[in-house]
């Protein structure tokens, strides 16, 4: 048992060179992440050295909390993209967002455009308490808007734990899963990661993300991953290469 848990791989030697990391929160000074832009370099500097070579920076727009417009988003996305190159730092750094799936959202994607990963994906999440009383409702108006919704972290959401066809059901009704690299790692807690690890051995996740915020999401890349078996992980994490862009927008 020892010997075994001893040769575990730790989380950054998974990440293959050349990937995308399509859930972060990079941009400075605008929701819990990156405070400063000298805090963003950091970030993606360290993120780089594990291989990682394109960023969608999503910050949140949960409303009343963080107000992001998208107008802000992407003028904040042209700022840090200008200071990168003042810094010799030329990265592909993409802007999108995390959406809170609250009243406000179901607005905004009825009414205008969203800051999608690429294409028609668009990332949400859900509040850690409990999931919004018209969840279904809203996931079926976003795709008939034309979206894909990609859910940020189920492994996460603890409502759900004990209560795993919720899962399926989620699955079932159009939505794609994208794990938390950290999830594996132990970093949000041995709960989590069992879950993580069933919904990975049930081939339920289609990406993953970092979700990084600050340096204690970057040194938990050096702890040991807790999965048994490590294929689906190796599975899943070659999909995010569907978020490839060729140029910065
Ligand atoms: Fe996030």
């Amino acid at each position: 048992m020892f010997f075994f848990s001893r040769n575990k791989p730790v989380l950054k030697d998974l990440i293959p060179e050349g990937h995308i990391d399509i859930h972060a929160h990079l941009l400075p000074g605008i929701d819990d992440g990156a405070a400063t832009f000298a805090d963003s370099l950091q970030l993606i500097q360290a993120m780089q050295g594990f291989g990682i070579t394109q960023f969608i920076a999503t910050p949140h727009i949960i409303q009343g909390i963080w107000d992001n417009t998208h107008e802000q988003i992407i003028s904040k996305k042209e700022e840090t993209l200008q200071l990168l190159a003042n810094s010799k730092a030329s990265v592909p750094l993409h802007a999108a967002a995390e959406y809170l799936m609250d009243d406000q959202f179901a607005r905004l994607f009825q009414k205008k455009e969203l800051l999608t990963l690429k294409g028609k994906h668009v990332l949400v999440e859900m509040s850690y308490i409990n999931a919004p009383i018209q969840l279904y409702n809203i996931l079926y108006d976003l795709q008939l808007a034309g979206y894909v919704p990609v859910l940020a972290h189920p492994e996460r959401y603890l409502f759900y734990h004990n209560d795993f066809n919720e899962y399926a059901k989620l699955v079932k009704a159009g939505c794609l899963l994208q794990l938390n690299l950290l999830s594996v790692v132990g970093y949000y807690g041995g709960e989590i990661a069992k879950i993580a690890e069933k919904l990975l051995s049930k081939g339920m996740y289609s990406y993953v993300g970092s979700d990084v915020h600050h340096l204690r999401h970057i040194a938990a890349f050096d702890q040991k991953v807790l999965l048994k078996d490590l294929q689906p992980l190796h599975e899943i994490i070659v999909n995010n290469q569907f978020f490839k862009r060729d140029t910065i927008e």
